[in-house]
C-alpha cells in the first residue's frame, strides 16, 4: 500500500484544531508553565548563569526545534494517541511495533513529572491568599525567606495544597477541557503583561545590568557536564518535548498548516517568556543581596519581595499568582492527558474512573516530593532528595531519550516521502531539519548524556 495516500487521508477521531492559531496557543499553553518561570531561573542560578543560559538557548534552537518538528509530523501522520501512533507508524514505516515503547516511556514521564509539578503548583496556589492578605507588604529579604521556609517546613500544608491542585486537575480532565481552553486565551496574555510590568520594575531596580551580566556573560568554568545535561533536560522540559505530548497535539493539526512556522512561533514564545522571567528575577536577586543559587525556592523568595515594595503590590501579586497557577494548570493537564487517554482507550473504565485512578497514582507519587522539603529533606540517595531524583530521572534521562528516539524514528525510519510531505517538499528548511534530526540532534544528545552519566 502507498504510504503517502494513507498519511494524507487519515483523520483524527477527535476532530481538528479550528485554526493554526488554535494549535499554536494550545502548544504554547502546554509549554509555558512553571518550567519557564520557576525552573529556568532557579536552574540558571544554580549553574552559574551565563554559560548555562547560552547552552540552554543553543539546545532550544538546535535540538528543541528539530525534535518538536519531528513530534508534530509524526503526530499528524499517525493521528492517534502517542502510543497508538508510534505503533501504527512503526509498523507502517519500520515493520516493527517496538516503537510503541517510545510512547509508553512518554506517558510514564508525564505521570512522574506531574507528581512533582503538582507540589510546586501547590506552592503557587498557596501564595494566592498570602498575596491577597498583604503578607508581602513591607517585608525584607529575611522575612520573605522565613515566610517561605516556614510554609514548606510544614508537610501538612504542602500536602494539602498538592491535594487541592490534583483535585482541580482531576475535575477538569474528567469533564473536558473546553472551558479552560477559552480561559487560557486571555489568561496567558495576562501573565505576559504582568511579567512585563515586573520587567519594567526590575529595569529601574538599580541592579538591572548586574542581572543581565549574570545571565549572559558566559563563564564556562562554572559549567560542568552535569550542568550541560541539566540545560538540555530543561530545554526539553520547557518545550514539552520528548514525551509525546506535542505528538498528541499534532494529531489534530490540519494537513495544510506549516509545521515549521508553527514550531518557530511556539519556540520563540516559550523562550521569550523564560528570558523575561530571568530578566525580572536576577536583577532583584542582586538588588536585594539574595543568592542566585538558592534553588527551587528562588522565585518564591524574590517575586514576593518586589511585590511587597511596589505600589498596588498586593493587587498585582494576587493576580500574578493566580495567572501562574493557571499556567501551571494548563501544563498539568497536558502532562496528565496522555496517560488518561491511553487508559480510556485500552480498558473498559469510564473517562472519569481513569482520571481518578491516574490522579490518585500521581498524588501518591507526589508525596515523595512534598516531603523532600521537610520531613524527608535529609533522606538522600544518588542525586539527592526524592524530588531531585524524580526531576533528574525525568528531565535529564527520560525526556532526552524520548527526544533521541523520536527524531531518530522520524529521520531514519520514516521514508523521505512521508517526512517531506509533512514538512512541505524539499525546501531549504526541510533539508536543515533532516540534517539536524538525522545527525546533529541524536548524536549531540547521546554524547552529552553519556558524558554526564560518566560512560565517556
Ligand atoms: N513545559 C511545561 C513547563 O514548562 C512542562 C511540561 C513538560 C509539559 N512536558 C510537558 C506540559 C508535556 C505539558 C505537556 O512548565
Amino acid at each position: 500500500m502507498n504510504n503517502n495516500v494513507q498519511g494524507e487521508t487519515r483523520q483524527s477521531l477527535h476532530g481538528n484544531w479550528s485554526s493554526r492559531l488554535a494549535f499554536i496557543l494550545a502548544v504554547t499553553g502546554s509549554a509555558v508553565g512553571l518550567g519557564n518561570i520557576w525552573k529556568f531561573p532557579y536552574m540558571a542560578g544554580q549553574n552559574g548563569g551565563g554559560a548555562f543560559v547560552i547552552v540552554y538557548l543553543m539546545f532550544v534552537f538546535l535540538i528543541g526545534m528539530p525534535v518538536m518538528m519531528s513530534e508534530i509530523l509524526i503526530g499528524r501522520r499517525g493521528r492517534r494517541n502517542p502510543i497508538a501512533t508510534m505503533k501504527l507508524l512503526g509498523e507502517e514505516e519500520g515493520n516493527s511495533d517496538i516503537w510503541k515503547w517510545i510512547g509508553v516511556m512518554g506517558v510514564s514521564a508525564g505521570v512522574l513529572i506531574l507528581s512533582y509539578y503538582s507540589v510546586i503548583a501547590g506552592w503557587t496556589i498557596t501564595y494566592i491568599p498570602k498575596a491577597f492578605l498583604g503578607e508581602f507588604v513591607g517585608t525584607d529579604a529575611t522575612s520573605i525567606s522565613k515566610l517561605f521556609d516556614n510554609f514548606v517546613a510544614n508537610p501538612v500544608s504542602v500536602i494539602l495544597a498538592h491535594t487541592i491542585f490534583m483535585a482541580i486537575n482531576f475535575f477538569i480532565i474528567a469533564s473536558g477541557v473546553k472551558g479552560l481552553e477559552k480561559a487560557v486565551r486571555f489568561l496567558m496574555p495576562g501573565l505576559l503583561l504582568l511579567l512585563f510590568i515586573l520587567f519594567l520594575y526590575s529595569l529601574t531596580s538599580g541592579s538591572f545590568m548586574d542581572g543581565v551580566r549574570f545571565m549572559f556573560t558566559p563563564n564556562f568554568s562554572a559549567l560542568n557536564w552535569d550542568g550541560v545535561l541539566t540545560a538540555m533536560g530543561l530545554a526539553c522540559f520547557t518545550l514539552s518535548i520528548g514525551m509525546g505530548a506535542i505528538m498528541a497535539y499534532g494529531a489534530y493539526l490540519p494537513q495544510e498548516t506549516s509545521i515549521t512556522n508553527a514550531t518557530v512561533s511556539v519556540v520563540i514564545a516559550d523562550t521569550s517568556i523564560a528570558m523575561l522571567a530571568g530578566l525580572v528575577i536576577f536583577p532583584l536577586v542582586f538588588a536585594n543581596g539574595l543568592n542566585p543559587g538558592e534553588g527551587p525556592d528562588l522565585v518564591f523568595k524574590t517575586l514576593p519581595l518586589v511585590f511587597g515594595q511596589m505600589q498596588a503590590g498586593t493587587f498585582l501579586a494576587t493576580i500574578f499568582f493566580v495567572l501562574l497557577s493557571f499556567a501551571a494548570l494548563t501544563s498539568a493537564l497536558g502532562l496528565m492527558e496522555p496517560a488518561v487517554a491511553w487508559m480510556v482507550e485500552s480498558t473498559d473504565y469510564t473517562r472519569k474512573q481513569c482520571a481518578g485512578i491516574i490522579a490518585s497514582i500521581i498524588w501518591f507519587l507526589g508525596l515523595g516530593t512534598a516531603l523532600s522539603f521537610n520531613t524527608m529533606a535529609d533522606f538522600k540517595f544518588i542525586n539527592g532528595t526524592i524530588y531531585e531524583n524524580v526531576d533528574f530521572l525525568t528531565s535529564n534521562i527520560m525526556l532526552p531519550l524520548g527526544a533521541v528516539f523520536t527524531t531518530f524514528f522520524a529521520a531514519w525510519i520514516m521514508s523521505k516521502n512521508s517526512t517531506s510531505e509533512e514538512l512541505g517538499g524539499h525546501s531549504v528548511t526541510y533539508r536543515i531539519w533532516r540534517f539536524l534530526a538525522k545527525y546533529f540532534s541524536p548524536i549531540a544528545i547521546l554524547i552529552i548524556f553519556l558524558q554526564a552519566i560518566g560512560w565517556i
